[in-house]
């Protein structure tokens, strides 16, 4: 597998339970059938090798892991940007995912739980009424709503209404074909990946020129970061990493709860359970009147294991990409 550009896809549908292996089978057509669970193929125009073996996504993720490194096909990598957490490599990409991880960690996020409240009951209230709502559209708005919250924490009604309106078409170019022809969805993406570039610069200079960084949301954890000789990160590093996160947490967080919804609707016990659970704690919070806490949160047997449980049967991240910074030869063959 050359370093010529062409992208690894990795994708395990052997080990994923029927549903998500049904998921992995669609998006690759009919192509594993026809030419086994090695081949090649394209990818919104790029050269790629599909693989859809346990042993072989075991050779890329885990025995020959440091042969290849992440990436994303080149169109999504224009559009998230290139100083983005996932493209990084060594003591690069060490330095930022323990800036990322810190900025998310468990005590900044016990303090927000209130507003995660508050957001998930407007989101809820939205849905009343009778009217036919697409689960997964739903929640990607309403984590978009948390998203938002963890990465910038306040942020004016104005400004959240047009990374809003920016990111909606930034996000549709995710998987589109890419070309500079005006009007399609790849280009209308690429626009308002700028229009956002800009738009997140200007939060940037206003929250250095307040000179008040609270560390308690991602974007201040990386305008207060310095490297050992004192550098910031640029604006562009900034940006990229904004963006690289809303990228990582929208999506996936949404797949998991529609496929929550999914689970506890086809068996009528679970979700007998889960509402009992839920409603104890709304009765105990007066009706919601009271802010959910961390620890009511953490209270929650059934809802808590049904979560884990969604995440191993439905394998929300059914396939991923890596890029062979060598020759590397798999099964006897140099592909
Ligand atoms: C159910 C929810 C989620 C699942 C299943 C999930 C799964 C994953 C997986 C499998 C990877 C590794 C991808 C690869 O190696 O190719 C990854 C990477 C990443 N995820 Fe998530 N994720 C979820 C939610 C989130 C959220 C909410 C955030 C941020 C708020 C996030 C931020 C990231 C970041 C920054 C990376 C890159 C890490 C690195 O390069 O070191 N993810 N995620």
């Amino acid at each position: 597998m050359k370093d010529d550009g062409r992208v690894i896809q990795v994708g395990t549908k052997d080990l994923l339970p029927e549903n998500a292996k049904q998921t992995v089978l669609h998006m690759m057509g009919q192509h594993d059938l026809r030419y086994g669970e090695i081949f090649k193929t394209h990818i919104l125009g790029y050269p790629c090798i599909m693989l859809a073996s346990p042993e072989a996504a075991r050779f890329v993720l885990l025995t020959k892991a440091s042969l290849f490194k992440p990436t994303y096909p080149k169109s999504k990598e224009r559009l998230i940007g290139a100083a983005a957490l996932f493209y990084q490599q060594g003591p690069c990409h060490s330095r930022l995912r323990k800036l990322v991880q810190a900025s998310l960690s468990l005590d900044k996020i016990q303090r927000l739980i209130p507003k995660i409240e508050a957001i998930v009951t407007s989101a809820l209230h939205s849905w009343s009424g009778g009217r036919v709502v697409h689960t997964f559209h739903e929640l990607k708005k309403l984590t978009f709503e948390v998203a938002i919250l963890v990465i910038f924490g306040n942020l004016n009604c104005k400004c959240k209404e047009k990374l809003k309106e920016n990111y909606y078409i930034l996000d549709r170019g995710y998987n589109s074909f890419p070309t500079k022809i005006p009007g399609t969805k790849y280009y209308k993406s690429a626009l308002a990946r700028q229009r956002l570039g800009c738009l997140i610069k200007e939060i940037v200079r206003e929250r250095l020129s307040t000179k008040r960084l609270s560390a308690k949301n991602l974007l201040d954890c990386l305008l207060s970061f310095r490297e050992e000789s004192g550098k910031m990160l640029t604006d562009d590093h900034v940006v990229d990493n904004v963006i690289g996160v809303l990228f990582a947490a929208q999506d996936t967080t949404a797949s998991l709860f529609t496929w929550v919804l999914k689970y506890i609707t086809d068996k009528d016990k679970l979700l007998e359970a889960i509402k009992e659970e839920q409603k104890n704690i709304h009765e105990f919070n007066d009706q919601g009147l009271r802010p959910l806490t961390w620890a009511q949160t953490r209270s929650t047997p059934v809802t808590n294991k049904v979560i884990l449980e969604t995440l191993r049967m439905a394998s929300i991240i059914s396939f991923t990409y890596r890029e062979a910074t060598e020759d590397v030869i798999y099964d006897g063959q140099l592909a």
